[in-house]
């Protein structure tokens, strides 16, 4: 496979881990973003995330001179053949994802195309149809005449596991509209060993907002099951078990908890509702899945009241501020939700983080932060696990029960066995299971 020059805009969870999995698949990769200090740490040889074996990736493909980063558009467009637009596309009040970061790239990259042929990727999130106006913008400032293509090629990894989902994806989707472009991707991932899906770029963009609205799908759908556990004594572990047998419905993403949270899942459910509105389809059951998402996370602040009765003067331990283990990720974090609605009624938190305390810190300064679980349990009348770090599977409990004021577990992850917790003298609660 001969190396490609390429050149990744936005340089965030997924243009870093791209850029830097397509280095190490032996491409020369120039990793773009407008964030200054972003580049500036990557240049120094520091993270701006915490992915497990990112670092040493990055670390590995710079000093093989496959893997810089710049500020600029420009001479990172001039020398590569293919160009992955990977900025973010965050939601606005309507639901649809602001789309002003892949305009503003897609003008700069048409005005640095030259005679030679260029294949522009959309990688970051959109709705069907943007790689219409990703084209159309492109033709509307490049000079005359320029040889180029669109193409999409949906990101599916997920934060914590995003190298290897990256290097092993379950699939490739090309969305594609001529030959050349999709034989110049099938060529870049050549070397992956995972199925390729060709379609037309329309069918690229929905698969992902149809994919993550259906994992966030069956996300709501498990926690409504909890809920209906919760009222009749029944064990949501074993009814998702028993459904999960059944190769048709698959165990992933049956695990009753908090509810969905992070970049990804929520906007894209609400863009997803937001772009089939503007096409005149109600898209009623993904409302019922973000309100059901809403309503879990309403149902650990009643499980927290009713142990507490007035949450004011009380202090609660937080264990986990990021969205889910492995990474340092606090966007549309439940943790995050629950320490603010928590704080609002009076409480003292006082929360711990094996790695998202200083993004946590940054979005809520509000907050106790603590070196560790048991310190930010000491003396509080309740501590409430809000993920599953397998940090927090290894918790010496008696400790944990010694250093607290009044010894209440509320596993929002079923982390633990009911029994044996109950067993340490704690009054422990989890989510759907007696
Ligand atoms: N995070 C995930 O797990 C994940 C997974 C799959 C798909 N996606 C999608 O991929 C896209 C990117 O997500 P992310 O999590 O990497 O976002 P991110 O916020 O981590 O990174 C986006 C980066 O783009 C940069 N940027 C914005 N405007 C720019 C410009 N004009 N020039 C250069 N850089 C610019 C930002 O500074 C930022 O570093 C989104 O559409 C998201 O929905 C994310």
């Amino acid at each position: 496979m001969p190396s490609l020059n390429l050149a990744i805009i936005g340089t965030g969870h997924v243009g870093l881990v791209t850029g830097t999995c397509f280095a190490e698949k032996g491409h020369r990769v120039i990793c773009v973003d407008s964030d200054t200090s972003k580049i500036e740490t990557l240049r120094q040889g520091g993270m701006p995330i915490y992915e497990p074996g990112l670092e040493e990736l990055v670390r590995r493909n710079v000093a093989a001179g496959r893997l810089s980063f710049s500020t600029e558009i420009a001479p990172a467009v001039r020398v590569s053949e293919i160009i992955f637009i990977c900025v973010g596309t965050p939601p606005t009040p309507t639901g649809q994802p602001d789309l002003s970061f892949v305009e503003a790239v897609s003008r700069e990259i048409a005005r640095n195309l030259d005679d030679s042929y260029r294949l522009i990727v959309e990688k970051s999130t959109v709705p069907v149809r943007t790689g219409e106006h990703v084209r159309r913008t492109l033709e509307k400032y490049a000079a005359k005449g320029v040889a180029f293509d669109v193409a999409s090629n949906p990101e599916f990894l997920s934060e914590g596991t995003a190298v290897r989902d990256t290097l092993t994806p379950d699939r490739i989707v090309i969305g594609a509209s001529s030959k050349r472009a999709e034989e110049k991707l099938r060529s870049l991932f050549e070397t992956f060993n995972s199925p390729i899906i060709v379609t037309d770029i329309n069918s690229a963009e929905l698969i992902k907002h149809a994919s993550n609205s259906f994992l966030a799908m069956k996300v709501s759908f498990i926690n409504a099951v909890a809920a209906i556990c919760e009222e009749c004594g029944a064990n949501v572990e074993e009814v998702a078990r028993g459904m999960g047998m059944d190769k048709r419905i698959g165990r992933a993403f049956l695990r009753a908890g908090a509810g969905y949270g992070g970049f990804c899942f929520p906007k894209d459910v609400e863009a997803f509702v937001a772009v089939a509105e503007s096409l005149g389809y109600q898209f009623d059951l993904l409302r019922q899945v973000q309100e059901v998402n809403v309503a879990q996370r309403e149902r650990i602040v009643r499980k927290i009241d009713k142990e507490l009765w007035v949450c004011k003067d009380k202090t609660v331990g937080l264990l986990g501020l990021s969205f889910k283990p492995d990474t340092d990720d606090v966007r549309e974090s439940p943790a995050l939700f629950i320490a603010s609605t928590l704080i609002g009624k009076g409480a003292r938190v006082r929360a711990y983080d094996p790695k998202a305390i200083d993004k946590a810190r940054k979005a809520m300064p509000e907050l106790t932060c603590c070196a560790d679980a048991y310190e930010a349990a000491k003396g509080a009348d309740c501590v409430v696990l809000m993920t599953e770090w397998e940090e927090f599977r290894r918790l010496d409990l008696d400790r944990l029960r010694t250093v607290m004021a009044h010894p209440t577990l509320i596993d929002c992850r079923n982390v633990f066995e009911p029994a044996s917790v109950r067993a340490l003298g704690f009054t422990y609660r989890s989510v759907g299971r007696p």
